[in-house]
């Protein structure tokens, strides 16, 4: 299979007051033609980072090295004028605050428009009648009259919709989703991730979601890889991420997941901390936290070990 995301040994970092943050230490990803990949981690452990580097939307003092193979070229090897044609033409990206991300000033309609009219040109009923059809497509009832409203005036799950429809405009080849339902009610969040599964089966876009939680990416997902302290400690396919979890931290992740299905005491918690990632590693990074822990595991750096289907980064794993 053709893949359109094809990321390898990622490195990012910043200098900040607390010295030098590698927030993404040789990352490798991959995503085929019309998949959906599941990134899903703690808080501040490189998820949003990594989704900027694809966008390349990180700040000027950022330090990135490594691949990110995007239809065969590489991205990191592109200047600005070509990133500005494949960012929100190939590569469009949804945030998790639409309110922060539309304009308050403009009307939907118009909003929507402007996307169309600068990567797609058109006359002006050719670019109305295609933000119709993208409103539809994105199940906003009401579209005629939506079109003329503010963004103020609507939900936050229509608003994320108008998002969704802006990132679609272009029929991107990838679509980067990066916590897109947070900030939503939980009926709402599973209307969106029905929308996004729906749009990419129906558009064959690959999809980058990204979330903390690991249950929302169990429902759109195809692949999963489970990021830990700025690395993949896990990878596989979805169905045998919760069949057959390998990881320790994966296990974790799993168990504090809630479950409609069956009888359930209190939800279990990770114990401890997401390790700084200011520090020099030696070792596991989830070596203080991880139940099934030996002395090897933090005398030396672990690779990703190809294990019946997954990768996994555990030493347990290894002849
Ligand atoms: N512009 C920046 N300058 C300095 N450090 C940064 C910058 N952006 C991110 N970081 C650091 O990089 C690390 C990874 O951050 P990132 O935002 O990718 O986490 P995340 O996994 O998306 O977390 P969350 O689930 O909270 O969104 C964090 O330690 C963060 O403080
Ligand atoms: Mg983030």
């Amino acid at each position: 299979m053709k893949s359109v995301l094809d990321i390898k040994n990622l490195k990012v970092g910043f200098h900040s007051d607390e010295g030098f943050v590698q927030a993404v230490d040789g990352l490798d990803l991959q995503i085929g033609e019309g998949k959906t990949l599941g990134l899903v981690g703690e808080s501040g452990c490189g998820k949003s980072v990594t989704s900027l580097s694809v966008m390349r939307l990180l700040p000027e003092k950022a330090r990135i090295s490594g691949e990110i193979g995007f239809l065969g070229e590489d991205l990191l090897q592109k200047d600005q004028k070509e990133l500005e044609r494949i960012r929100g033409d190939k590569i469009s990206m949804i945030f998790q605050d639409p309110m922060t991300s539309l304009n308050p000033v403009l009307t939907i309609g118009e909003q929507i428009e402007e996307v169309i009219r600068y990567h797609q040109g058109g006359t002006k009923q050719e670019i109305r009648d295609r933000t119709l059809e993208l409103m539809d497509l994105v199940k906003i009832p009401d579209s005629e009259r939506r079109i003329r409203e503010y963004p103020h005036q609507m939900s936050g799950g229509i608003r994320q919709r108008i998002m969704i429809a802006m990132a679609i405009a272009c029929d991107p080849e990838l679509l980067i989703a990066d916590e897109p339902t947070t900030a939503l009610d939980v009926t709402v969040q599973a209307q969106i991730l029905a929308l996004i599964r729906e749009l990419q089966e129906k558009l064959n876009t690959a999809v980058l979601m990204i979330s903390h939680d690991l249950g929302v990416i169990s429902q759109v997902a195809d692949d999963v890889a489970v990021m830990y302290a700025g690395q993949v400690v896990e990878w596989t396919t979805t169905e045998e991420l919760f069949e057959s979890p390998k990881h320790p931290y994966t296990q974790g992740l799993i168990r504090t997941i809630p479950r409609m299905d069956e009888q359930q005491g209190e939800l279990e918690e990770i114990p401890g901390m997401v390790p700084e990632l200011s520090q020099e590693f030696k070792g596991c990074r989830f070596y203080d936290r991880c139940p099934k822990a030996m002395k090897a595991c933090k005398k030396a750096d672990i690779n990703l070990l190809d294990v019946e289907q997954s990768k996994v980064r555990c030493l347990l794993y290894s002849e």
